[in-house]
């Protein structure tokens, strides 16, 4: 009851959070798929990064697999939204797979451009994280040799392999300061390098930093809800941090360590783009069990990015 709370607690929300665009657009894919072609539907890696996603999906019929070749002959398969390497593409239609591509639309214009690149006889460099699954699309998307630069460090210490044409593209969800950090480097050691700043990072991605930097100067702790494989998620609390307030990453609602609220007055809460709101809304629920809280949403961008479903999924039944 309420007289064994704490006092009281400002909870404060970041706008936007949460699910994005893409993020929306894959979940979408796969429950139609599922009403089109019925369970099971198989699915290359977690849709999105988020646990209660996939769980919610596999108890509707979706079967997680990490890759193609565990999917049986002629099933339907979606691609995750992180997009795929060209070889995944091409060992599903060996495997006479159905598939439906859920990358993120914002993720293919970055392969497309990579592509453009290397066409063009440029060596490209990826500015990403290695070993996201993101990244691994990319890097099998591109034509010739691709160099993954990841820091500072590792673009002062790049070396081309002739002093040839150079551009860079980059991941859709890095920190957009140190994005700019790493492209400044590249351009002072190679003036002639082509690329498109930081706009390879995606609205959502930009939007969310934007709005957990107005959140962090309001509070006194931050939270984000979000999964440790999502790098969005680990990006935003990355700032939140560098704003010089405590900050943690929070799966869901049972990751809350009470004693991270102590002594504050405001705690501010966001979600990165593949964490679902009612994570969010569990979060809240398990604060206003300790303290009396009152919840605010700050001001920020409303977004009004929509993505089109593939065509056979247009009209779901
Ligand atoms: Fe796409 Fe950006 Fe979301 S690349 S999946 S809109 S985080």
């Amino acid at each position: 009851g309420s007289a064994l709370k704490n006092g009281s607690l400002r909870v404060l929300l970041a706008k936007p959070r949460g699910f994005c665009a893409g993020v929306e657009r894959a979940i979408d894919i796969v429950e139609r798929a599922l009403r089109v072609y019925g369970p099971p539907v198989y699915v290359r890696h977690e849709i999105v990064h988020n646990q209660r996603v996939v769980e919610s999906l596999r108890a509707k019929g979706a079967r997680f697999v990490q890759e193609v070749n565990e999917v049986p002959a002629g099933a339907v398969t979606v691609f995750s939204a992180h997009g795929v390497a060209r070889k995944v593409e091409t060992d599903a239609a060996a495997g006479g797979l159905k598939v439906i591509d859920a990358t993120c639309p914002l993720v293919a214009k970055v392969h497309k451009e990579g592509q453009r690149y290397a066409g063009q006889g440029c060596e490209v460099v990826l500015i990403g994280h290695r070993g996201h699954p993101e990244v691994e699309g990319t890097l099998g998307r591109v034509s010739g040799p691709v160099h993954l630069v990841s820091t500072v460090a590792e673009a002062e210490a790049l070396l081309p392999t002739d002093g040839g044409r150079l551009a860079y593209v980059t991941q859709t969800t890095l920190s957009v300061d140190d994005t700019r950090d790493i492209i400044a480097v590249l351009r002072r050691r190679f003036p002639a390098i082509q690329g498109p700043d930081v706009r390879d990072i995606c609205y959502a991605t930009q939007n969310r930093q934007t709005a957990v930097r107005a959140l962090a100067s309001e509070s006194d702790v931050v939270l984000v809800v979000g999964a440790p494989n999502s790098s969005n998620s680990n990006r935003l609390r990355e700032i939140a941090e560098v704003c010089g307030r405590p900050a943690y990453l929070v799966p869901d609602a049972g990751g809350l360590n009470p004693e991270w609220l102590g002594g504050a007055g405001t705690v501010g809460i966001t979600a990165g783009a593949s964490a679902p709101e009612q994570l969010v809304q569990e979060l809240i629920a398990a604060i206003a069990a300790r303290y009396h809280v009152s919840l605010e949403t700050l001001p920020g961008v409303e977004e009004h990015v929509r993505f089109r479903m593939p065509a056979d999924l247009a009209h779901p039944v």
